[in-house]
């Protein structure tokens, strides 16, 4: 499907469908929408009286334009109440349009830019969140099962405005990158885990960065880990037929770097618990523990175009969480790579042990900033519900930005604190730390357990995405079930603002 940006009078469009809007409770059909009512001789407000159309966020009604103009059908889309209009909306509009039209088999969809008139928006952030859920809703996981509806081929959004089209343009280009990081992501944590073990989320590293001058990659095979001494993440593997490895992916931008940020993935391609073997409903959706990986592996797959003014490390330890005879078990006592010891008491807290080795390595860059992403406690999910990141960071303003980026990208996140009176319930009898806490505050302790391998002196920040990685049932119109491709936009966000 190509999406584009074009000037031009919607009542002059020929296409299959023509998308309109309205905001609930409008006094009159106004604007493009209100031209094309007349171009239709009042036909659309005849209609809209007839079904008794309420134009509550979302909801659709179709009308024949029987060749008073050339489109052939028109979509008239509701934007909700005027007070509650904004970028998510028209996010989520644009992504009620898009499916609609593969329910009509369209092929040709000409869309009006919504927000950017009655709206007041601007026409640039509009036409960014209209690609991006315009491309984001067309996304289905496609290999094993294919998708019966057709995508349109053509998707454009037009406006008789010139200095808007311009500018909804440069949102466009925004919108597109935004969606295909996500939509990559989405794809590897979709892939079974059978296909998608540790070499295979190495080669997809390598993929990422072939072809493209400003990215290097180091992988760490499992010598090289023994050397480093990184036992946590060895531990965790030990259990699998795969072996591990470290990733190390480097951006760097054509001028001066303005920071240098490291951008930490949890990348267990499958939890099955370890030895603390989880039960069986539990399991069936631990594919998505590379979800952390997945992110930032998004990121970098459109990084060259984003172009950053941040050196950018990509860092993720490839490892697989499985019970055997040579498994690591609860009791073991670890060596992480900074030398502190972990007394193992529940193999299924295996998240933080392989972002414990991960994170000191990135230490070892000397970044500015550490963003970690994980899959990393249900207890983060039973705290915020299914659609919220919960987060902990040791600077005040790396968690104000990240706040910000997540506002503008509209991603859900809430800060968490990094309790310092919970420190408490890691201490362990027998090592420096243990790997579970208490019964309460679990993603918390988990928050806690992180920061004991990240260098008080660098600003670190840690984003929980047990729940909204997934979704398992359909949350909102832009996002299907399964991967969700959550924290790409956030990311991508963070590091323009840089
Ligand atoms: N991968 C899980 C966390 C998870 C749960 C992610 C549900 C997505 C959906 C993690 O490795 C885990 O098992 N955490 C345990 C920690 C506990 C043993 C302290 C948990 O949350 O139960
Ligand atoms: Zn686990
Ligand atoms: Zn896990």
């Amino acid at each position: 499907m190509e999406i584009n940006v074009r000037k031009g009078d919607l009542i002059d469009q020929k296409c299959d469908v023509l998308v309109v809007n309205e905001f609930l409770g409008a006094k009159e059909t106004g604007g493009a929408t209100g031209a094309v009512n007349e171009a239709l001789e009042g036909r659309l407000e005849k209609i809209m009286k007839e079904e008794k159309f309420k134009a509550k966020l979302g909801a659709t009604l179709l009308v024949r334009t029987n060749g008073e103009i050339p489109a052939k059908k028109v979509l008239l889309v509701g934007l909700g109440k005027k007070e509650e209009f904004d970028f998510e909306v028209v996010r989520q509009v644009a992504a009620v349009t898009l499916k609609q039209a593969k329910a009509l088999n369209a092929k040709h969809v000409v869309s009006i830019l919504h927000g950017a008139g009655a709206g007041e928006l601007s026409a640039r952030d509009c036409a960014r969140a209209m690609v991006e859920g315009v491309k984001l809703a067309d996304y289905t996981y496609s290999k094993y099962k294919k998708d019966e509806l057709k995508s349109p081929t053509l998707f454009e959004i037009v406006s008789k405005n010139g200095r808007d089209v311009r500018n909804a343009e440069r949102g466009a280009e925004v919108g597109k990158l935004m969606a295909s990081g996500t939509i990559f992501a989405r794809d590897l944590v979709n892939a079974p885990a059978h296909e998608m073990y540790p070499e295979a989320l190495v080669d997809s590293a390598k993929l990422v960065a072939k072809g493209k001058g400003s990215i290097r990659v180091k992988v760490f095979d499992n010598e090289k880990l023994e050397k480093m001494g990184a036992n946590a993440i060895l531990a965790v593997a030990k259990g699998s037929e795969h072996a591990p490895y470290l990733v190390h992916m480097i951006y760097k931008p054509t001028g001066k770097a303005k920071k240098k940020v490291a951008l930490v993935g949890k990348g267990v391609t499958f939890d099955s618990g370890g030895l603390s073997l989880k039960p069986a409903k539990s399991m069936e959706t631990m594919k998505i523990d590379m979800a952390g990986a997945a992110s930032v592996l998004g990121v970098f797959s459109v990084i060259d175009q984003i172009a950053p003014k941040a050196e950018v490390h990509g860092i993720f330890a490839a490892v697989e969480n499985m019970p055997s005879g040579g498994a690591y078990r609860p009791g073991d006592i670890i060596t992480a790579m900074n030398k502190k010891t972990i007394e193992v008491l529940n193999t299924d807290a295996e998240g933080r042990l392989a972002l414990a080795d991960s994170l000191v390595y990135s230490c070892k860059q000397k970044p500015d900033y550490i963003i970690d992403l994980a899959t990393l406690t249900g207890a983060c999910m039973v705290a915020l519900g299914e659609e919220i990141t919960g987060f902990m960071s040791n600077n005040e303003k790396l968690a104000e930005d990240i706040i910000t980026a997540s506002e503008i990208a509209d991603e859900k996140m809430w800060e968490l604190p990094l309790e310092k009176s919970y420190k408490k319930l890691i201490e362990s009898d027998v090592a420096d730390v243990k790997n579970i806490g208490g019964k309460w505050g679990g993603a918390l302790t988990a928050g806690l357990f992180l920061q004991e391998f990240v260098n008080e002196d660098v600003a670190w920040a840690h984003l929980d995405i047990a729940a909204p990685a997934f979704a398992e049932r359909v949350i909102n119109s832009y996002e299907n079930k399964g991967a969700t491709g959550h924290g790409v936009r956030t990311l991508i966000e963070f590091l323009r603002q840089i």
